[in-house]
């Protein structure tokens, strides 16, 4: 594997596949209560602008069980905040960790600090990508599905940081992903162009949810205001309100569809609350496996 995860196109599909494998073994052990501490004595920094339940935690949780020690970084408590330089920073933080997660608004603040740093450094969502979580959902659609191969996965919403680390993944597994979104917040057509371009799949973008989703086996959706944007919060609500993930939309996917979405959820809004808690939704095994892929990587990486 590559020294970095700053965004999925840094794996290839055998990585994929290899992570899925272990982060699926992992899991069996934790559950049976075999310890499993490869990483004893290496330590994870977390460097956080943004808020964060999942990500954090399942990181922190995932380096305590594999004997390491995760140190959490708020950003605006280090000298990056009076303007020390990524580059001076990464080989600082090299000689003391031996791995590092990041949360930025930035992607390009990220790719700064893989290029200095020795170690390896992992996205954990910018304003562009959330690969990690993207892992973590195929993991569970291969546990709830079998495969991921073949199926129709829908994304309906923001054509956000998770719509591109969706599309990423498409490309590089092959998937036959349907996106919808409303015309003004379409995925960045550079990632699209691409996928398209280096990846294999088919993965189309339109901006009829009921299109997307028709004979789906997998929907996702996620905020229609991401962190960061809370002030377009009001203007965006008035024109995704078609795109609300609910029964009605349900209708038009498989009768055995599973709905994911990569939480916080906003219900009755992007998803309504009879969808969210319905036989449907999958979303906390998706939150669950964040933890167990989490453990995949820094094993793999670390
Ligand atoms: N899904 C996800 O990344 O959640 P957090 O923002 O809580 O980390
Ligand atoms: N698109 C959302 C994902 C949160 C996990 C955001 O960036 O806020």
């Amino acid at each position: 594997m590559k020294k970095d995860i700053v965004t999925l196109w840094d794996l290839t599909k055998a990585d994929f596949d290899g992570l899925f494998e272990r982060a699926l073994e992992l899991k069996k052990r934790h559950r049976q209560g075999i310890p499993d501490t490869p990483l004893v004595g290496k330590s994870l920094g977390l460097i956080f602008e943004k808020a964060s339940t999942r990500t954090r935690i399942s990181f922190e949780t995932a380096m305590i069980q594999l004997g390491g020690n995760p140190i959490f970084i708020s950003a605006k408590d280090t000298q990056l905040s009076r303007d020390e330089p990524v580059a001076d920073t990464a080989r600082v933080l090299s000689r003391y960790l031996n791995g590092l997660v990041m949360r930025t608004y930035s992607q390009e603040f990220i790719e700064e600090m893989a290029n200095a740093a020795s170690i390896p450094v992992i996205n954990g969502l910018s304003n562009l990508y959330h690969p990690c979580q993207i892992l973590s959902d195929i993991l569970t659609v291969l546990e709830k599905k079998g495969t991921y191969s073949g199926l129709k996965i829908a994304y309906v919403g923001d054509g956000n940081n998770v719509a591109h680390s969706w599309i990423e993944a498409g490309a590089i597994l092959g998937l036959h992903l349907a996106l919808a979104c409303p015309q003004r917040y379409s995925p960045d057509q550079a990632v699209l162009d691409r996928a398209l371009k280096d990846g294999c799949g088919t993965i189309t973008v339109t901006s009829d949810p009921e299109a997307a989703v028709a004979d789906a086996d997998v929907v996702n959706t996620d905020v229609w205001a991401s962190m960061g944007q809370e002030g377009e919060a009001g203007e965006r609500f008035k024109v995704f309100e078609k795109y609300q993930v609910n029964s009605m939309l349900m209708g038009k996917a498989k009768k055995d569809a599973i709905v994911m979405h990569c939480l916080p959820a906003h219900r009755g809004e992007e998803i309504s609350e009879e969808v969210l808690e319905g036989p449907q939704s999958v979303v906390w095994d998706q939150a669950e496996n964040k933890m167990h892929i989490h453990k995949a990587i820094l094993e793999a990486l670390l």
